[in-house]
């Protein structure tokens, strides 16, 4: 197998970080990213651009923003489809941009020098395939050194354009709004709050509905890096409350941990849905060790596409609050066309055939009782992979478990990759899974997206969700690893089981594109 994801973004070659700029737009997804197209290490930050019609088979588009030519980088930031042409420029005097109305889409960007991080807009004159960078830019200069990734939406109710952007250093959001994307007020800050870490990054603000109910609130996601409570490195917190187009109050002074793996920060949602839901991708790595991790032609990818929610859960017999649920989008439209999905002989060591390519790409669902008396410690499944058709014995391999003595979930990456170890690339996380109560029994339920380079593990229906990048020492792009090998539980009793397995094509590149 080759160690190419493919239900995940990866960038063609270079490196690669946070998603900017994700947008719907007259039917199609745009998924922008930081990205060093020269160095395997960032550094030198354009914009990248890829399309997609489902979120997952994705074609790579021309860069999108340069460095400007006086050195400033194109540092993270947002896209917005302006309809109504608030900024004017979707129209010149002979009234000759053709774009439709949603085509008429503005990135809002970063540029940051050495001594300076200013906010920046640029704008389509063809649907979102070429961008144009405003000639009054920057449209906000706070001179500060440390004051990015703006993340901008339409706020119906006051009728105006609200950024959310990053006072880094100074653990603050600060809230501004404009009627224009020209022209800048700043109306509030939050922060600091929660944890701070050494700074705050690529703030996003957004309403979602409340499972169940008809109910909705405000979610202030919040990165920072470093200062990981859990590992030390970087993490994405979120706080829960009101927001009334001035200012967001949270309804608690709780910071909740948005995905409890290693890998997940710097996530963002989309704008312009046309269904209205909320999905976020966010860089599944982390600036701890990033620049070091094994890779060859790239670096970089993104978690796959996530809808969230709210849920009001019990977080013990005592407290019941709200919590963000995330779950991977349209995942059953990936089944591999040449198997159904079919429950799975539990009780069996499962193997699939070398060529049976989908089989180390699949979502495995699986629900269990939430104690066991036979095993302390279950390893919930393990992939083995081996370069020699030996696989059994491989020492190479990555388990996703369930330890019922502490009701935990783990991911222990540590016998993935021999030769390299890096002391802040933890091996493993792990996380208490508080049990939910399903057809009136107490049960633990995981989906497992196992995809190559990376798992995701969405405990108890997206209530808490935990992302994974693993590293391979054997087979690579270009050598495929022919020999792998999935064990399951023997021991373990489980409810009900479910075995999707995936494939979609990894991104190209497209000759021919024309949007409008
Ligand atoms: C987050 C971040 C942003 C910045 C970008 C630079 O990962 O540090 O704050 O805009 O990456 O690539």
């Amino acid at each position: 197998m080759s160690a190419r994801p493919c239900l995940h973004f990866t960038p063609p070659e270079g490196f690669m970080n946070d998603p900017n700029g994700l947008v719907q737009s007259n039917g199609l997804w745009h998924l922008f990213y930081q990205w060093n197209p020269t160095g395997m290490e960032a550094g030198n930050q354009h914009w990248g651009h890829a399309i997609s019609r489902n979120l997952y088979n994705w074609n790579y588009l021309p860069v999108a923003l340069l460095p400007n030519e006086d050195g400033g980088l194109m540092f993270s930031g947002s896209a917005v489809v302006d309809k109504s042409n608030t900024t004017g420029f979707f129209k010149d005097s002979q009234g000759r941009i053709p774009t439709n109305t949603d085509g008429r889409i503005v990135l809002i960007y970063s540029t940051h020098y050495d001594d300076r991080e200013t906010q920046n807009i640029a704008y389509s004159p063809d649907g979102g395939i070429t961008f144009i960078k405003y000639e009054n830019n920057p449209v906000i200069d706070l001179n500060e050194s440390q004051f990015r990734d703006p993340k901008v939406f339409w706020h119906e109710e006051t009728n105006h354009w609200v950024m959310v952007v990053a006072l880094a250093q100074k653990f603050r959001i600060a809230i501004f709004r404009s009627p224009n994307l020209k022209n800048w007020e700043k109306v509030s800050e939050f922060g600091p709050a929660g944890f701070t870490g050494y700074q705050y990054e690529c703030p996003d603000l957004f309403r979602l509905p409340i499972e169940n109910t008809e109910d909705h609130r405000w979610v202030m996601v919040v990165s920072i890096n470093p200062g990981s409570p859990m590992s030390g490195g970087s993490v994405t917190q979120y706080f829960i409350g009101d927001f009334d187009g001035i200012t967001f109050t949270p309804i608690d002074n709780m910071a909740r941990i948005f995905d409890y793996g290693n890998d997940c920060y710097a996530g963002q949602t989309y704008s312009n849905v046309l269904n209205g839901k909320v999905i976020s991708m966010s860089w599944a790595s982390n600036w701890n060790y990033t620049n070091d991790a094994p890779a060859k032609k790239y670096r970089g990818m993104l978690t796959c596409p996530r809808e969230l929610s709210l849920r009001s859960m019990p977080l013990n017999p005592e407290t019941q609050e709200l919590v963000l649920v995330q779950r991977p989008c349209n995942i059953e439209t990936l089944k591999h066309p040449l198997s159904e999905p079919a429950p799975l002989a539990l009780q069996t060591v499962s193997e699939f055939p070398p060529t049976f390519v989908c089989g180390t790409r699949f979502y495995l669902c699986a629900t269990m009782p939430a104690s066991a008396s036979e095993s302390e410690k279950l390893e919930f499944l393990r992939l083995r992979w081996s370069a020699t058709s030996d696989v059994l014995d491989s020492k190479q391999y990555i388990e996703i478990g369930y330890r019922f003595s502490d009701g935990a979930v783990y991911i222990d990456r540590g016998s993935c990759e021999a030769s390299w170890k890096n002391p802040l690339y933890p091996e493993r996380c792990i996380s208490s899974l508080p049990p939910i109560v399903l057809e009136d029994k107490l049960l633990v339920d995981l989906g497992i997206l196992m995809d190559h380079s990376i798992v995701e593990v969405y405990g108890n229906h997206g209530g808490k969700v935990f992302t994974n990048a693993y590293c391979f020492s054997e087979g690579s792009e270009d050598s495929p690893l022919k020999y792998y090998h999935l064990e399951l539980p023997k021991a373990a009793k489980l409810v009900k089981a479910n075995m999707l397995p995936l494939f979609t094509r990894v991104a190209k590149y497209c000759r021919k594109w024309k949007l409008v």
